[in-house]
């Protein structure tokens, strides 16, 4: 979709109706203001159709064989790859009962018939441009996760982890009961938490011993390069204190802040656990990774001496103990 300089929105639109003449009224009110219009004659080629073109606004009949347009709306709203795509279900006029339920299936907006085109346009229009916005973020948040991946490639120590801590960082956070909010927060955190280590030399990022005290010093501020990296993008906004506060220890000795116990966000501590689990049981130059026993004893030494929050850790150590190991391979045995 493409915004062009007279301010006049375009997209590509799908028309699924199973009536000829309601799709070639669509047709025309539409590619007369230069939208792009594809078709579909029931609720299963509009699935298809969304699957072979990239669609910017679906029109649905809600009275369609195979099915109904409710359906079609459910499936797009619970897939991934198009939940996005905003929804106008045409009703009958006064359809109070198929509105409820255009709701709760959760379309964007609706259109009575017969349709105005005015209002058709109006509505068109208005939801093109909160696309238009969404994909403009949608673009910078994978920017950021590109070179989150990129840096994590540079290491070949690491290859997996983003994804694995992303995954697991969230199942965790859903067993503790948080709120849907964090766990979406959690799952960003997972790929980004470590961004911040572009600012740090590749001499120091893949050095095959032990850092030095100045080294350390430098490493240390990826937590808050990362946060600062990552502020402008207002959907990261609880992402935010993950990625500063993932190196913080309960006992008030970690880094940047030396937090201490519950003024630690929950969602850091959730996602730390996973992180120094994962870093145990993950070959690195300096150390052969640990079996999942032995990771775990160690993390409940490190509980003990009052770094990670004991509670997450017995979930997390639960969680491990269910699924035999985290889906890695060899290297978490
Ligand atoms: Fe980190």
């Amino acid at each position: 979709m493409l915004l062009h300089s007279n301010h006049t929105v375009t997209g590509t639109i799908l028309v699924a109706d199973d009536q000829l003449s309601n799709r070639e009224l669509f047709y025309e009110l539409l590619t007369a203001e230069g939208f792009e219009v594809v078709t579909a004659t029931d609720g299963v080629e509009a699935i298809n159709q969304l699957s072979r073109v990239a669609v910017d606004l679906v029109l649905l009949d809600v009275v369609m064989p195979q099915m109904t347009g409710f359906e079609v709306c459910e499936k797009i709203k619970a897939d991934a790859d198009t939940y996005l795509i905003p929804v106008i279900l045409v009703t009958g006029l006064s359809d109070k009962e198929n509105r409820i339920e255009g709701i709760r299936a959760g379309a964007d907006d609706f259109l009575t018939r017969p349709v105005n085109r005015t209002e058709l346009l109006a509505r068109v229009r208005s939801l093109l441009k909160l696309k238009h916005r969404t994909d403009e973020l949608e673009r910078a948040e994978a920017v950021l996760f590109s070179l989150a991946r990129s840096i994590e490639g540079k290491d070949p120590y690491t290859h997996g982890h983003c994804e694995r801590l992303s995954q697991y960082s969230a199942r965790l956070g859903e067993q503790l009961g948080l709120p849907e909010d964090q766990i979406i927060a959690l799952r960003r955190a997972g790929v980004v938490h470590d961004v911040g280590k572009i600012a740090v030399p590749d001499a120091i990022l893949l050095k095959p011993a032990r850092l030095t005290p100045d080294e350390w010093a430098i490493m240390r501020e990826h937590s808050v390069i990362g946060e600062r990296i990552c502020s402008p993008l207002k959907s990261f906004r609880l992402v935010l204190p993950i990625i500063r506060h993932h190196h913080e220890k309960l006992d008030g000795s970690g880094y940047p802040d030396g937090l201490r116990g519950d003024a630690i966000p929950v969602t850091a501590r959730v996602l730390q656990v996973v992180d120094v689990y994962d870093a145990l049981t993950t070959d690195r130059p300096y150390k052969k990774a640990f079996s999942t026993s032995d990771a775990l004893k160690t993390m409940k030494e490190e509980v003990k001496k009052g770094w990670w929050d004991p509670q997450i850790f017995d979930q997390f150590a639960r969680i491990i103990k269910s699924t035999d190991s985290l889906s890695r391979g060899a290297a978490a045995k």
